[in-house]
Order: C-alpha cells, then sequence, then structure tokens
C-alpha cells in the first residue's frame, strides 16, 4: 500500500505548513502529513519550509535570528494566492505553529513526516517526539537532505525511522549506500530520478531493507504509476488527488 503523504500539508488548497492545510489534508483522505522544521532564536521548533519568513508571510527576517513569539505575530495565509487571484487567507489568524502545537492536533491514525531543515534542529524534534502518539504509534519519521541531521536523530533515537532525502540527480547507488551505512529506514528520491520504470532503484533498495519515498507528485497518472511498483509513498500538494487515484485508505 502507496501511502499519500501531504506535502506541507494539503499546500495546494491552503497556505503551506499551517494547521489549516493540516486539517484540510486530513479531510482530504492523507495518510501522513509532511511539514519542514527550523530552529528558532530561542530553541523552539517552528513549522516553515524556509530560512526566512518573507516567502510564506508578511513579515521578514530569519528563523533562527527571531523569537517563537516574534515568528507567531507574522501572518502565515498573506501570501497564499487561490486560482481566482484572491487572497483568501489574509488576516484569517494563520500563524506559523511549532512543531508541539501539531504534535498535540494530530489526529489519531494520521501518520507525520518531519522533514528537519536545519541541523540544529535535530535534537529539539527527537525530544519533541518523545512520548508523543504519533511516535508510539509508529506513525513518525524524520527526513533530511542533511546527513548530519538524520545521523543525530538516528544516534539519539535509534527506534525512530529516519530517511535520506536525495537531491535531484544525486547518484542513488551512493545515496542509498550512506543511508544503509548508517541504518537509516529510507530513501526519498526526487520524482524524475525515479524514472519511467522505477523498478531497479526499488528492489536495489528492497534487497537492503530500505524503503523508498518520492517528492513531489500531483499527477495522477504517476501517483498510479508508482504505486503499482510498490513505492512506499509520495508527498503530494494534491492529497485529495492522491487519495482518489489510489482509491479509499488502506485498500
Ligand atoms: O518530502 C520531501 C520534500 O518536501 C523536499 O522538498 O523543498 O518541499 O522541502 P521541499
Ligand atoms: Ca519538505
Amino acid at each position: 500500500m502507496t501511502l499519500v503523504v501531504a506535502h506541507r500539508g494539503a499546500s495546494a488548497h491552503a497556505p503551506e505548513n499551517t494547521l489549516d492545510a493540516f486539517r484540510q489534508a486530513v479531510e482530504m483522505g492523507a495518510d501522513a502529513i509532511e511539514l519542514d522544521v527550523h530552529l528558532t532564536r530561542d530553541g523552539q521548533l517552528a513549522v516553515i519550509h524556509d530560512e526566512t519568513l518573507e516567502r510564506t508571510t508578511d513579515l521578514e527576517g530569519r528563523v533562527s535570528e527571531l523569537t517563537m513569539k516574534q515568528i507567531q505575530r507574522a501572518d502565515a495565509g498573506h501570501r497564499f494566492a487561490a486560482a481566482d487571484g484572491s487572497f483568501p487567507f489574509r488576516g484569517k489568524g494563520l500563524n506559523v505553529p511549532t512543531l508541539p502545537e501539531v504534535l498535540s492536533w494530530l489526529p489519531a491514525g494520521t501518520g507525520l513526516v518531519i522533514e528537519i531543515k536545519a541541523i540544529a534542529a535535530a535534537g529539539p524534534v527527537v525530544e519533541s517526539l518523545r512520548g508523543s502518539a504519533v511516535r508510539a504509534a509508529g506513525a513518525a519519521s524524520a527526513i533530511s537532505f542533511e546527513q548530519r541531521a538524520i545521523d543525530d536523530v538516528h544516534d539519539q533515537d535509534p527506534e525512530l525511522p529516519t530517511g535520506y532525502l536525495l537531491v535531484p540527480f544525486e547518484s542513488f547507488d551512493s545515496g542509498l549506500n550512506y543511508a544503509v551505512q548508517r541504518g537509516h529506514a529510507a530513501v526519498h528520491l526526487y520524482e524524475g530520478d525515479l524514472g519511467l520504470d522505477p523498478a531497479p532503484k526499488l528492489s536495489q533498495a528492497r534487497a537492503f531493507g530500505l524503503l523508498v519515498g518520492c517528492y513531489v507528485v500531483n499527477d495522477p497518472m504517476r501517483m498510479t504509476h508508482l504505486a503499482a511498483y510498490g513505492l512506499w509513498g509520495f508527498v503530494t500538494d494534491w492529497p485529495d488527488v492522491g487519495r482518489q487515484a489510489l482509491g479509499p485508505r488502506g485498500s
């Protein structure tokens, strides 16, 4: 069963990495939510993709130089544009959530994939997950393009599944080799790197007991194609499209 993982939440429908986007993802039947974390100046985990606030909010500044309180003054719905050019989430009180806020909200039965953007966030991510329901249910994982981040997570909590994100066109063999050597559970590839026939890479990873995920798949035909090969899961901005392509949850 291939998992539909909502990329930054249902980010085609609501501002990315906000509770609104996560709620919609759950309503649309996503199996799991993917989100990004950075560390603030006061050591908190901010759920935001970029190092800075400006692309997604009405404020500017580096996350690592601001306190969480300062960051939460930003309107995280400010930049999201609907298809008709309107800004339906502006001024609606959406903010940049903390990871603990997401963990306490996350409904039972929905998985969580935490992408660690800042290496310094690795330890705090492990601490936040300890005692969380999603980790206890075995439905949480931590992934990163930064090897040090997932190495740190794995060293601090070997039971928490970790995955290595390969950048587009990165060598699959060396990425897989690194992940195997360091005890990571999965590799996550750029979708185009799986090619028309994903079978060779999937069987190579399987031979070492690793799962393969990929980012970002928004085309329903590609979703069903990859699912037919037994991909672990894909992130998508359109979890509703993914659910429709793959059928009801658990099927
Ligand atoms: O799941 C991996 C994917 O989220 C990586 O890309 O830039 O959206 O964080 P990005
Ligand atoms: Ca991400």
